[in-house]
């Protein structure tokens, strides 16, 4: 069995993905580890059945909370899914490559500081790029500069706004983020 904990900041589309694609398989996703109380992750993660820890910037960075559950919780693997904060160094250095992150753009195209979400996709419009695409690649110190595991594309089409790019980008993380995270498990 392997124990992953996923950590969110938003809506969570990705985060229920993952639940729903590890049920009943060797994976258990033990908690959802979420920054914004106010994020659409929490209620998804409920009704899903799995537990939710809120935390502050200020608990994750100065403070053993999060990574003292991550230990009580004994969790193999950190998942992010649409998780906006740097992680701290002592998370990093002991799950180090065991932290993995899905990126809506082909970097290191559109990615580091600001470069989340929606944005990602009004910047990649804004410099009439004809692809754009996913990449899932382990976590580091820094903002997506970590060593990537897979990049996968999808067309720009003329008529896209940045919200018709997103859906279109969504699918493929839906289609390969539960896969690549297993394989990538499962070889370590
Ligand atoms: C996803 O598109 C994910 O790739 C992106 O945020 C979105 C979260 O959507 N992550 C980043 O931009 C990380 N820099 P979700 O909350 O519906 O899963």
């Amino acid at each position: 069995m392997l124990k992953i904990a996923i950590f969110a900041s938003g809506s969570g589309t990705n985060a229920e993905n993952l639940i729903e694609s590890y049920k009943n398989t060797s994976i258990v996703v033990s908690r959802v580890y979420c920054n914004n109380a106010k994020a659409g992750v929490i209620a998804r993660a409920e009704r899903l059945n799995v537990p939710v820890t809120i935390f502050s910037k200020d608990e994750l960075w100065n403070s053993t909370s999060v990574m003292d559950s991550l230990r009580t919780e004994q969790v193999d693997f950190i998942v992010l899914a649409g998780f906006m904060m740097l992680l701290p160094q002592t998370m990093i250095d002991e799950y180090r490559n065991k932290i993995i992150n899905i990126h809506p753009s082909l970097l290191p195209k559109y990615g580091g500081k600001g470069m989340f979400g929606i944005h990602v996709h009004e910047a990649v419009l804004a410099n009439h790029e004809k692809e754009s695409g996913i990449t899932i690649h382990l976590v580091n110190e820094e903002y997506d500069s970590g060593k990537p595991l897979f990049q996968t594309t999808c067309p720009v089409l003329e008529n896209d706004t940045p919200e018709t790019l997103a859906t279109r980008v969504h699918s493929l993380e839906y289609q390969y983020y539960p896969k690549i995270v297993r394989e990538y498990m499962e070889s370590f």
